[in-house]
């Protein structure tokens, strides 16, 4: 019966290419089998694999092994957990034709930590469908995005329309900085041959706003540790006279920023490829209200690095965040207290031209500049990311454009994400292969945030895109 169907293959492939019949074969088959698609993913979603977390790293296992049997059921041959240094990737591939062009498909099942989880209105791990939306942490970032994929290889598979050859690669310690994912491509180049990457991990403007993701910004991020005197003393006896680690550190962190809000690290900016007028022109003809921006997020205004715009703030701009801070007594009631300890954790987002090794030395050389002799001041180094920037003249960029626009009857315009994935930049170094990153996310989503959401609208979509994507891919490498 397989051979026989394999057999049809070319006929299906052209009946599959005369306009209404390719449409109707993918949404037919979605309308069909949404329900268990929905169903699925909320099973996935139930895992906490929060990477981030070693009380989760049972869960973060289970969670691979699911996606290894969906992959399985989805019709995937060779389906495995590779071992890496860390959490394994889960690998499954279709190789219909050697003469045909290979995808290979990125996407990560680990999560961000749910905390604080009092901010939830149904528990992380317990999804829910309320108003169109999967509310469970992950149900956007990222597995209800690559597990369109994992649906989306089934269409194609049991439609016999797969245009293209498959591999996965589904990792799961995207969310602690993907450290064991530069070595493991290294060792596992030959396996990973193939033509393109395409993933599903960032978000587009908004469900009539189709877009395309076209860069990503790069990260630096560091814990600093300031000591003050050597134990915690009575802030009555001793303070005034002695450095308070804490007010110290604020000092500091207050001055990595100028009146304008640049950055005063010195060479910080000296690298950064900034974009002609042009290209800024072209940028803010996508739509974006102010007003409503302010409005979602409850606040009476922006605040940003002058001139520039939101917009840009958040996509060609690097940046410096503190993430968190503490120290001293934050217990209940007072302490009168001079801490001994104040620490920060503080990251850095980077833009083309920015690497983020120097960046690191960078900013460790400038923040213990500033440090007075009062304090002795430790930064040590978390995980980094370089920024990446995708060319739009290329088979892949106009595969998925054409795609987007089946299935949601309007062009994509291209935009810079303002996150990071740090492997995309390796997929580029180590593989020599492009990236396709074609998100269904919307800003509103809440990735990394209590209540985190996918829109049902989004996971179909996504769906309903992809196999459009393969079919354009295949025809524009012919
Ligand atoms: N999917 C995000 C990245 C993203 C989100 C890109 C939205 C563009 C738009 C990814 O899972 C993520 O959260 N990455 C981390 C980096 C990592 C080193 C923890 C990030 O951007 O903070
Ligand atoms: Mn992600
Ligand atoms: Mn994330």
């Amino acid at each position: 019966m397989l051979c026989f169907i394999r057999t049809l293959r070319p006929l299906t492939i052209y009946y599959y290419y005369k306009k209404d019949t390719k449409m109707s074969i993918i949404t037919d088959y979605i309308e069909d089998n949404k329900g268990r698609f929905i169903d699925e993913l909320i099973e996935l979603l139930k895992i906490p694999s929060v990477s981030a977390d070693s009380k989760y790293n049972a869960d973060v296992l289970r969670t691979a092994d699911a996606v290894k049997s969906y992959l399985e059921q989805a019709g995937a041959d060779k389906v495995e957990l590779l071992q890496t240094e860390g959490f394994p990737v889960v690998y499954g591939e279709k190789i219909i034709d050697a003469s045909l062009p290979t995808v290979i498909v990125y996407g990560h099942y680990d999560v961000q930590p749910a905390d604080p989880l009092n901010l939830w209105n149904s528990p992380p791990f317990e999804p829910v469908i309320k108003d169109g939306n999967i509310y469970a942490r992950g149900a956007a970032d990222d597995k209800g995005q690559f597990y369109m994929h994992v649906k989306a290889f089934e269409l194609m598979n049991r439609t016999n329309t797969l245009a293209c050859n498959i591999k996965f690669m589904i990792e799961g310690e995207e969310e602690v900085g993907s450290a064991n994912l530069g070595p493991f491509l290294e060792k596992n180049k030959d396996r990973y041959k193939g033509d393109v990457i395409l993933i599903s991990d960032t978000s587009m403007i908004a469900n009539d706003v189709p877009s395309l993701t076209v860069g990503l910004r790069g990260l630096s991020y560091v814990e600093v540790e300031v000591t003050g005197p050597n134990v915690d003393l009575h802030s009555g006896v001793y303070g005034g006279a002695v450095a308070n680690p804490i007010n110290v550190l604020c000092t500091m962190i207050a001055s990595l920023h100028d009146e304008n809000r640049h950055i005063t690290i010195p060479g910080f900016y000296d690298n950064v490829i900034e974009l002609t007028a042009e290209e800024r022109a072209k940028m803010a003809e996508a739509p974006f209200s102010l007003d409503e921006y302010k409005k979602d997020l409850e606040v009476n205004d922006v605040l940003g690095e002058k001139g520039y715009s939101p917009v840009e703030h958040t996509s060609i701009r690097p940046t410096l965040d503190v993430n968190g801070i503490w120290g001293g007594y934050i217990g209940e009631g007072a302490k009168t207290v001079l801490p001994s300890k104040a620490y920060a954790k503080i990251s850095m987002r980077l833009v083309p031209g920015q690497d983020p090794d120097e960046i690191t030395e960078l900013f460790s050389k400038h923040f213990k500049s500033i440090a007075p002799s009062s304090v002795k001041v430790e930064v040590r180094p978390h995980h980094g990311g370089k920024p990446v920037v995708t060319p739009t003249d290329t088979p892949e960029y106009k595969a998925a454009a054409l795609a987007m626009k089946d299935a949601f009857g309007k062009d994509p315009i291209p935009q810079r994400g303002g996150g990071s994935i740090p492997i995309v930049a390796l997929f580029e170094e180590v593989l020599g292969l492009k990236s396709v990153m074609m998100g269904f996310g919307l800003d509103s989503d809440a990735i990394h945030s209590p209540n985190e959401k996918y829109g049902i609208f989004n996971y179909l979509k996504g769906i309903e895109t992809i196999p459009h994507f393969y079919r354009h891919y295949a025809e524009l490498k012919k």
